[in-house]
């Protein structure tokens, strides 16, 4: 049995999602100091890729990081097991399954959400992973998948995985088309059904049920809590404005700490990519995710439009982000 891990209970009140490119250690580290409580996800790595692929490199992290989950992708449960105890040496707070992503290439390997058809199959790898580790395993799934009904399958879904020993679940609130509807359609086209995670919350009340898809601000994350789930996750709102998403989070969901300034804390990253550069890193490495720091304030597009100009330069250092912060000031 995976057990609930209550202080991971807490932080995934609010989690940042899994997201492919955009969610790598850099840009965990931005969002960390945007936040210090808020759950973050790495982008998924496929459990032979953990294996057999250069493992400092996909699965390395800053120590600031925490709590942070690693997602990984998989049908095997022993090539799952397998990577889920080389993730926990590493030091990750929690080992997440991916049963959502859409993708093509993900789909060959017959994982992602494409599992939603084969929950005893899941169940089988869930249970070997939590065999392997001491660390939380949890779930990230849909719906449901192409003509699958979601009020029949997700609830036995959920049912027999939970039975494994799965004790939280994100629930990416819609189905995915995997014929027909590219990852990036499969994110917007097939329709919200936010009540039936709140069904799932209250036939499973023992059950962490984080709510995914379409949550663009706080107001509607809290509202989601107020409304009795256990947690939020916040995709591409979190990764275009993490200020709007982060920057009161810690007050405002976890009732504890302070506001933060995205202008200091833009300031307090200084350092970190000073490190990054004279380890032979490039500026936009880190940048690239800093893009949306300012989003709807005065001097954002200036911010904006400085550093896509200039940090992809060879040489660029870190006077090329005080210069896009003066547009700010
Ligand atoms: C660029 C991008 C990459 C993504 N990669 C992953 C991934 O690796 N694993 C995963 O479970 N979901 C992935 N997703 C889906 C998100 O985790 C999330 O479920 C989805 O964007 C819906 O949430 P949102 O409406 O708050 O963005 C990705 C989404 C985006 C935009």
């Amino acid at each position: 049995m995976s057990e609930l891990n209550s202080d991971m209970s807490q932080s995934a009140r609010l989690s940042v999602a899994p997201m492919m490119d955009w969610t790598d250690r850099h840009c965990r580290v931005f969002h960390r100091m945007l936040s210090q409580q808020t759950l973050l996800y790495t982008e998924m790595v496929t459990a032979p890729a953990v294996i057999h692929g250069d493992r400092d490199r996909l699965l390395g992290f800053d120590a600031v990081e925490h709590p942070v989950a690693v997602q990984l992708g998989g049908s095997d449960p022993k090539q799952l097991a397998e990577a889920t105890a080389i993730s926990a040496d590493y030091g990750y707070d929690e080992v997440n399954l991916n049963c959502g992503c859409p993708s093509d290439r993900v789909q060959s390997g017959a994982f992602g959400a494409i599992l939603m058809k084969s929950p005893d199959l899941v169940a089988e790898c869930v249970a070997e992973m939590i065999a392997a580790s001491p660390v939380e395993v949890t779930v990230k799934c849909r719906i449901g998948v192409d003509d699958q009904e979601p009020h029949d399958v997700l609830p036995e879904f959920i049912a027999k995985v939970s039975a494994a020993g799965v004790k939280r679940f994100t629930i990416h609130a819609r189905k995915a088309w995997l014929q027909g509807l590219s990852p990036k359609e499969n994110r917007d086209i097939p329709p919200l059904d936010y009540d039936l995670v709140h069904q799932i919350k209250r036939d499973n009340p023992d059950l962490h049920i984080s709510i995914n898809g379409g949550i663009a601000t706080l107001d509607a994350a809290e509202e989601q809590l107020a409304q009795g789930l256990d947690g939020v996750m916040i995709g591409r709102a979190a990764y275009h404005n993490p200020a709007d998403v982060l920057c009161q989070a810690d007050r405002r969901i976890y009732g504890q700490g302070t506001d933060t300034d995205p202008v200091q804390i833009v300031r307090d990253m200084l350092p970190y990519i000073e490190t990054h550069l004279s380890n032979g890193g490039r500026l936009h490495q880190v940048t690239r995710h800093m893009l949306g720091a300012f989003m709807g304030r005065p001097g954002a597009r200036g911010w904006r439009r400085h550093l896509s100009e200039n940090a992809t330069r060879d040489g660029a250092g870190i006077e090329t982000v005080e210069a896009a912060l003066e547009y700010l000031l």
